[in-house]
């Protein structure tokens, strides 16, 4: 069986460090990797629009944005099809017919729809489309028979959905869909990276994230505003590691080389851990060092959007050409998936035999 990834994000903001080592960073790596045969990268502007409704303008204004972020962390349109959902109208007709595999009180349960109506006020009025949402995922994903998602752990409750309505066409219908697996960071600071300022996740509404596209002066400004452990008041003071926004960087950033170059002062990043619990070591050195790492990780990013940024027809023309591409495989799931239901009425004839045998 071939190996297919496809993955993606909602247009709703520029990526952010979040993301780069949540899943953008091993997006990278599995294009790199030549393990799978097919790689699709969907800007997910569609599910973007079932909680922006009243905002078309942001959700477009951000599909640029966002195709600057894949092309300058190193997506390869020569090896990855990145491409619009919206354009893709397969996905809707699969949401259709998978909608009614699934029960209303199963996506009530499904905990990111649930804390996502939680974090929009939604509870008294929730937009249909966003309380089915997860069901069109899973149309992405099988559209293209994926076999592999490459997402962060709060996307695991639309995985789970999505095998079960795999499950249940496949029993339905007959062997139609791909069962996916989902597949998860495997650095666990690269879980959900927190805000700058220690809150459980970056989020663009908290105004509290680096962006892969921020300059070099905005990167230093917020790594040195970092909220760090507030009982380490004094140098000497004992700190904690736990729960410390900027050593969950250095986790989720750094490696060997990084002290090497930057701060040989130390072997590697425990070591430098014992010393901050110990007391001693002051918040701001570790700081200046935590900006140098993320200004190494994120400078050739910068270079290459820079580059983008003046072709940006050519980031167009990736998008439409990717967009048709994945039409393709999206139509023929489609086709196989109406074949399966026999609902494909004029692609044969049994149909019409089947009509006039009833009238024999
Ligand atoms: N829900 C994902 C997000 O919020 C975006 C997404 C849409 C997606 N369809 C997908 C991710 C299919 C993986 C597979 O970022």
């Amino acid at each position: 069986m071939e190996k297919i990834i496809l993955t993606g994000d909602r247009p709703t903001g520029r990526l952010h460090v979040g993301h780069y080592v949540g899943s953008l960073k091993r997006r990278v790596e599995l294009q790199e990797s030549g393990e799978y045969d097919k790689i699709f990268i969907m800007i997910a502007d569609a599910q973007a629009l079932t909680d922006n409704a009243d905002h078309p303008e942001k959700v477009r204004q951000n599909i640029m944005q966002v195709a600057l972020d894949y092309l300058s962390v190193g997506l390869d349109p020569s090896k990855s099809t990145l491409f619009i959902q919206s354009m893709i109208p397969e996905l809707t007709e699969l949401t259709f017919y998978y909608s009614n595999l699934v029960t209303v009180s199963r996506l009530q349960r499904n905990p990111t729809v649930k804390s996502e109506i939680k974090m929009r006020n939604f509870e008294a009025s929730i937009p249909v489309g966003f309380f089915t949402y997860p069901i069109s995922q899973a149309a992405d994903i099988t559209a293209f028979k994926a076999t592999t998602v490459p997402v962060g752990e709060d996307q695991m409750p639309m995985l789970e959905q999505c095998k079960e309505i795999v499950h249940k066409f496949n029993a339905v219908y007959g062997e139609t869909l791909v069962d996916p697996k989902i597949l998860l960071p495997d650095n666990e600071a690269c879980l959900r990276l927190p805000g700058i300022d220690g809150k459980a996740k970056m989020s663009k509404s908290l105004g509290n994230c680096i962006y892969l596209s921020d300059t070099e002066t905005d990167v230093r400004k917020k790594v040195m505003s970092m909220f760090t452990d507030p009982t380490h008041l004094r140098v000497e003071d004992p700190g904690h590691v736990e729960g410390n926004p900027v050593f969950t960087y250095l986790d989720a950033f750094s490696n060997q080389g990084h002290f090497e170059e930057f701060w040989p002062e130390y072997q590697n990043l425990d070591e430098l851990k014992e010393h901050y619990m110990r007391g001693g070591l002051g918040d701001v050195k570790v700081k200046k060092f935590l900006n140098k790492v993320l200004q190494a990780e994120l400078s050739p990013i910068r270079e290459r959007r820079k580059e983008w940024e003046k072709d940006l027809p050519a980031v167009y023309e990736i998008l439409k050409k990717g967009s048709e591409a994945a039409r393709e495989v999206a139509s023929e799931t489609l086709r196989e998936v109406k074949a399966a239901m026999k609902i494909n009425y004029f692609d044969n004839d049994d149909m019409i035999r089947e009509f006039m045998a009833a009238y024999k």
